[in-house]
């Protein structure tokens, strides 16, 4: 069966030229990196992804070094840990698909970095997901380790709900109710979707611009020229 329809909400960043909003994407990679990190990856951004767009440059690295990365080998041949530097990429929660599933009693925790262009519904599939738990409706039956959730096809799903009031605390001092959380999570996973994002719509406008221009001179200009023969 289908999952639940999404309802459509009021993005941000959901207009021809409006760009994200670059505090919640801040405020969602706190909540990615204390909430869904345990289980997900985020496999295409690295430390330095993050800088100018949701950190300094300083704050990024600080982010990195505060994991450990396996590198080498060095020439004694051996392979030895490090600190995290901006140019690694986030460090995945299991070290292979078989740890994850037995994690969680055997689904898959996808990674999240393409997320919201996978999924038909996009940023409001993955809100109306997180926020969309609730009791099983009369005489639907949930396996044990599953758990109800209307917008998830199928309705049963690996993942338990995990997003409530106050499970983070945002160091910017925006009250932390569960559904400014999943806002903030799933503005974060679009820019991770789609880092180009602000700098398309930014190009378009100004072409938009520029082929405005070319075509009122190309239309004065042919009048101009063909006039001698009206
Ligand atoms: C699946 C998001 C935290 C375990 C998913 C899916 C999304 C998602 C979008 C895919 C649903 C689909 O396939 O359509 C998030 C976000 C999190 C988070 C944004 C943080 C706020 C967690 C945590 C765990 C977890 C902490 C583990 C304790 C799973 C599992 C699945 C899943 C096992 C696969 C479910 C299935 O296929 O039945 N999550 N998740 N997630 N998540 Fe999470």
């Amino acid at each position: 069966a289908e999952g639940l329809h999404a309802p459509h909400y009021p993005w941000n960043h959901k207009g021809p030229l409006d760009s994200f909003d670059h505090a919640s994407i801040r405020r969602g990679y706190q909540v990615y990196k204390e909430v869904c990190a345990a289980c997900h990856s985020l496999d295409r951004i690295a430390y330095r992804n993050l800088v100018g767009v949701s950190h300094s440059v300083d704050e990024a690295k600080a982010l990195a070094e505060e994991m450990e990365y396996v590198d080498g080998p060095n020439d004694q041949g051996e392979m030895f840990t490090r600190p995290g530097k901006l140019s690694d990429y986030h460090p995945r929660p299991y070290p292979n698909e078989e740890a994850a599933r037995a994690a969680n009693a055997g689904a898959y925790p996808p990674d999240l970095s393409l997320m919201v262009k996978a999924r038909h519904g996009a940023e409001d599939y993955v809100f109306a997901l997180l926020m969309g738990y609730c009791d099983p409706p009369a005489g639907v039956e949930i396996r044990e380790g599953l758990n109800y959730n209307p917008y998830f096809p199928g309705g049963a799903i690996g993942m338990a709900r995990n997003i409530y009031d106050e499970v983070v605390e945002f160091e910017d001092g925006t009250p932390a109710t569960a559904s400014q959380i999943a806002k903030d999570v799933v503005t974060f996973l679009a820019w991770a979707a789609e880092p180009e994002h602000d700098d398309r719509k930014r190009m378009g406008l100004k072409a938009m611009i520029l082929l405005t221009a070319m075509s009122g001179f190309s239309l004065w200009l042919k009048r101009f020229k063909w006039s001698v023969l009206k």
